[in-house]
């Protein structure tokens, strides 16, 4: 299964049982469903999902404050990670960011400092470590490293983008439970 056979789209209400789902076995402080809806329902965020014959295989989303993006929260499903889900999406969001009426100048988001193919994930795609915010976990006192992604206005960044679109359709290959 290519990659170019996976579909990208907006996440809607109808997606919050497969979230929730995912969720619950990629995060310590899952979101509840009345988040989720809320969330859904505002104008102001950006959701994407990934489907693979109907099924949602990942998720991205946050919100715009000003000209930056907060990267809120994403996942892959357990049978499909370590191929490419995570990357697609985060370039399609980045896509999207930069096409956007409104110019977006950064991305930001916090990720838990032990959060080791997170971290990686997001170095792939240029943001870096800029502080840290001490405990921010509640579930267990983990600090949070607090990563920047600046320069998306930058016709520079839209040719990067383009060349991680090429090599990811080239090389990648989703195999998993569908
Ligand atoms: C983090 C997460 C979204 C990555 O999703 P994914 O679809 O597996 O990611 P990709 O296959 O696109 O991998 C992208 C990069 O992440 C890193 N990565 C992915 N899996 C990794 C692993 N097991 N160990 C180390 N690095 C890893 C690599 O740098 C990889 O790039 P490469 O393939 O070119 O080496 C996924 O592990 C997940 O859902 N985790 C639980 C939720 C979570 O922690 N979200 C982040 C909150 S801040």
């Amino acid at each position: 299964m290519k990659i170019d056979q996976v579909n990208i789209r907006a996440l809607i209400p109808a997606d919050i049982d497969s979230i929730m789902s995912i969720d619950a076995v990629s995060f310590v402080e899952a979101w509840t469903r009345t988040l989720w809806e809320k969330e859904l329902s505002r104008s102001d965020r950006v959701y994407l999902a990934v489907s693979l014959k109907e099924q949602l295989i990942g998720y991205v989303g946050g919100l715009v404050i000003e000209k930056d993006f907060h990267i809120m929260t994403i996942a892959t499903k357990t049978d499909f990670r370590s191929q490419g889900v995570a990357s697609f999406l985060l370039q399609a969001l980045l896509k999207k960011l930069i096409q956007m009426p409104k110019e977006i100048d950064g991305v930001t988001l916090e990720v838990r400092a032990s959060n080791e193919s997170a971290k990686a994930l997001y170095r792939k795609f240029g943001f870096a470590p800029v502080g840290i915010r001490r405990g921010y976990y509640q579930s267990n006192g983990e600090d949070a490293l607090i990563m920047w992604l600046h320069g998306l206005s930058k016709t520079s960044f839209l040719t990067k983008l383009q060349h991680a679109e090429n090599s990811l359709a080239l090389e990648s290959d989703i195999q998993g439970v569908s």
